[in-house]
C-alpha cells in the first residue's frame, strides 16, 4: 500500500520520481484550458474522496481538477458533514471509505487521525495537511524552486517565522532531496527538535539562527508562513504577532540573501504581516507558481500512491 503520509516516509527515489513527472506532466499540459482532459487518462473509473476537516482553498481545487484531468472523479467532503464527526470512528470511516473509493484525501487536525485512518484504510492515504505536517505543499515547492533554478540539491533554504507544519516537512525535504535549512524564529515557536536531528543524520545542515539579517545571509531561498496557523488558538494571536513580528519577510531583509534568491510561501498569506506586499508581489516571488504547481505535483503523487 502507497500511502503519501509525509516527506520522510517516502522513498527518495520515489520523491525524485514524482517531482520529474511532475514536470513532465506540466509540460505536457501547456496552454491546455485547465479543464480539458490530459492525453493519459491513468485515473478513467477510479474514485477519489478528499476530506477536510479544516478550511482550504488551494488543496481542495488542486486535488480536484488534478483527479478530473487525469480522468477520474471526486467526493467532496467535510469532516463535520460526516458521520466521522458524530461519533463514528477514525477505523470504521477508513474500512467504509475503502469499499467505495480508490484513494482518499484528509486535511485533519490531529496527525493520529491521518495515521489511523492510513492504518485501516485498504485504499491509499495521502495526507492533506495535519497540525504536524504538509507534505503536498513541499512537493509543489520542490518542484517550483526547480523549475526556476534548477536541482534544489546543496542549496540553502531559510525559514522565518514559526516553526510550524509547513517548516516541518521542509525539514523532512532537507533530508531527503539533500539541501540545507536554516530555521530563523523565536525561540518558544522553535520546530520540534525531531525534526531538524533527523534532517541531521540524513546529511542536510541544518541550523537555527535568531538574527534575521544573519540567518538570510546568502539563501538561495526564503521561505515564511502565517503567524497564526489553522489549529492555533485565537487566543495566542497578539502573542504570536508580537514574537514573530521581527522575523517578518521584507525588501531589506530579502537583500541579506541571494541575488537570485526566490521568495516562497504556501499561501494564504497575510499580507504585510509575515510578508510585504513589496516582496509577495515583487520579482523574487513565485507564490502564485508554488500555488499551481500543488495541481502538478499531486497529480503525480495520486499517480505514485495508485502505481499508475
Ligand atoms: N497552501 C495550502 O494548503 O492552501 P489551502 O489551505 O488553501 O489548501
Ligand atoms: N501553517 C498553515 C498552513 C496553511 C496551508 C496552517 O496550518 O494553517
Amino acid at each position: 500500500m502507497r500511502h503519501f503520509l509525509d516527506i520522510n516516509k517516502t522513498d527518495p527515489a520515489d520523491l525524485r520520481t514524482m517531482i520529474d513527472q511532475a514536470a513532465v506532466m506540466k509540460a505536457a499540459r501547456a496552454d491546455r484550458p485547465k479543464g480539458m482532459p490530459d492525453d493519459d487518462q491513468p485515473l478513467s473509473g477510479r474514485v477519489v474522496a478528499l476530506i477536510f476537516e479544516k478550511p482550504s482553498t488551494r488543496t481542495r481545487v488542486s486535488f480536484d481538477v488534478g483527479v478530473r484531468q487525469m480522468g477520474g472523479q471526486t467526493m467532496v467532503l467535510t469532516g463535520s458533514e460526516m458521520q466521522l464527526g458524530h461519533g463514528e470512528t477514525i477505523a470504521d470511516t477508513a474500512r467504509v471509505l475503502s469499499r467505495y473509493v480508490d484513494l482518499i484525501m484528509l486535511r485533519t487536525y490531529e496527525e493520529d487521525v491521518l495515521l489511523e485512518m492510513a492504518d485501516h484504510a485498504s485504499v491509499p492515504v495521502i495526507n492533506g495537511l495535519t497540525n504536524r505536517t504538509h507534505p503536498c505543499q513541499i512537493m509543489a515547492d520542490i518542484l517550483t524552486y526547480e523549475e526556476h533554478r534548477g536541482p534544489i540539491a546543496g542549496k540553502k533554504v531559510v525559514w522565518c517565522g514559526d516553526g510550524n507544519n509547513v517548516f516541518a516537512s521542509f525539514a523532512h525535504a532537507a533530508g531527503q532531496f539533500g539541501f540545507d535549512l536554516t530555521f530563523c524564529g523565536p525561540e518558544p515557536l522553535d520546530p520540534e527538535r525531531v525534526f531538524l536531528e533527523e534532517a541531521r543524520a540524513k546529511g542536510a545542515a541544518v541550523e537555527i539562527i535568531r538574527d534575521p539579517a544573519r540567518a538570510v545571509a546568502g539563501a538561495d531561498l526564503v521561505v515564511t508562513d502565517t503567524w497564526v496557523s489553522m489549529h492555533d488558538s485565537q487566543t495566542t494571536r497578539e502573542r504570536r504577532h508580537n514574537q514573530l513580528r521581527p522575523y517578518q519577510v521584507n525588501e531589506a531583509l530579502m537583500k541579506h540573501a541571494k541575488p537570485d534568491a526566490l521568495f516562497m510561501h504556501c499561501l494564504p498569506a497575510h499580507r504585510n504581516e509575515e510578508v510585504t506586499d513589496a516582496v509577495m508581489d515583487g520579482p523574487q516571488s513565485v507564490v502564485f507558481d508554488e500555488a499551481e504547481n500543488r495541481l502538478h505535483a499531486q497529480k503525480a503523487v495520486m499517480r505514485w500512491c495508485l502505481g499508475l
